[in-house]
């Protein structure tokens, strides 16, 4: 099988872009164990387990403090243009990022996104919030999966109280402590039978395998041209090898609200 790599940085130690072409697909190779459990999905079965562990420690949001706050300074150093930003979601304003009705991703992933949205686009999400609100101000329609009733309650009533009419917030309950089945959950399967332009892969992530089977629910539904957009992915390394892009980016930098570096990868079609 032909396959393609492509590295490069495009903003700074720790972004890059990484480009895999005829790369083998599937959620296969994520996998590293199977200590719980086997689920079906897509017509295959695949093992519950842990991810392997290939973190790369620019990437992640793990360590000690001063190593946290070692690559805080490191990226604003490198990135100016988010200080304001993060000193006054950070710092300054005790706001969540639903009240600031920004995406809790990373900056660099979000500027991204003020450029590629367009009126016209439609967006579903796994997982709702300030990303909601945020999309809905940019694109024709947002149909977003949720499912903690007490979060939905809360965006609900943000989304009266702005008088937001383009949105679909689709409340779909799931123990994700107890995931058997999770293959023919409503959650899964909430997304409407359509392609979408931009689907965001930020729901819950109380077991670790949420994201991964979203993102190949994902992978069926996208549009050619159209992105796919997974949160805090360096906790996912395997998504990067394993996907049917053109090429993937990694925009990694400081974020609204959260004390530490993070990535959010996007995904082209
Ligand atoms: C990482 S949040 C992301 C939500 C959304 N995509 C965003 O960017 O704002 C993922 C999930 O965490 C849950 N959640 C619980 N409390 C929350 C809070 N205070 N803020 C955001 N999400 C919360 C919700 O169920 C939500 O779907």
């Amino acid at each position: 099988m032909f396959s393609v790599r492509r590295r490069e940085r495009i903003g700074g130690p720790g972004q890059f872009v990484h480009g895999v072409g005829g790369a083998q697909s599937g959620l296969d190779g994520l996998l590293a164990k199977s200590k719980e459990t086997q689920i079906n999905h897509n017509n295959r079965t695949w093992r519950v387990g842990t991810y392997p562990a290939r973190r790369n420690p620019e990437q992640t949001m793990n360590g000690t403090v001063p190593q946290k706050i070692g690559r805080i300074l490191t990226d604003l150093v490198l990135h100016p243009q988010y200080i304001p930003r993060c000193l006054n979601h950070n710092v300054i304003n005790g706001k969540t990022p639903l009240d600031l009705e920004i995406p809790w991703f990373s900056y660099a992933a979000i500027d991204f996104l003020k450029t590629f949205l367009k009126p016209g686009m439609t967006v579903c999400e796994y997982g709702s919030g300030g990303s909601t609100l945020f999309f809905a101000k940019q694109v024709r329609s947002v149909f977003s999966i949720e499912d903690n009733p007490k979060w939905y309650e809360l965006v609900t009533t943000r989304l009266k109280q702005k008088s937001v009419g383009n949105v679909t917030l689709k409340l779909c309950p799931f123990d994700f402590k107890n995931p058997i089945g999770f293959e023919n959950s409503e959650y899964l399967h909430a997304m409407p039978d359509e392609r979408f332009d931009v689907i965001v892969v930020d729901g819950s992530e109380e077991w670790k395998q949420v994201r991964p089977v979203c993102f190949q629910k994902a992978e069926a539904r996208v549009k050619p041209g159209g992105i796919i957009v997974v949160d805090d992915s360096w906790r996912y390394p395997g998504l990067r090898e394993h996907n049917e892009a053109k090429r993937v980016k990694v925009f990694q930098s400081v974020g609204p609200c959260r004390p530490g570096v993070t990535s959010t990868d996007i995904f082209f079609y």
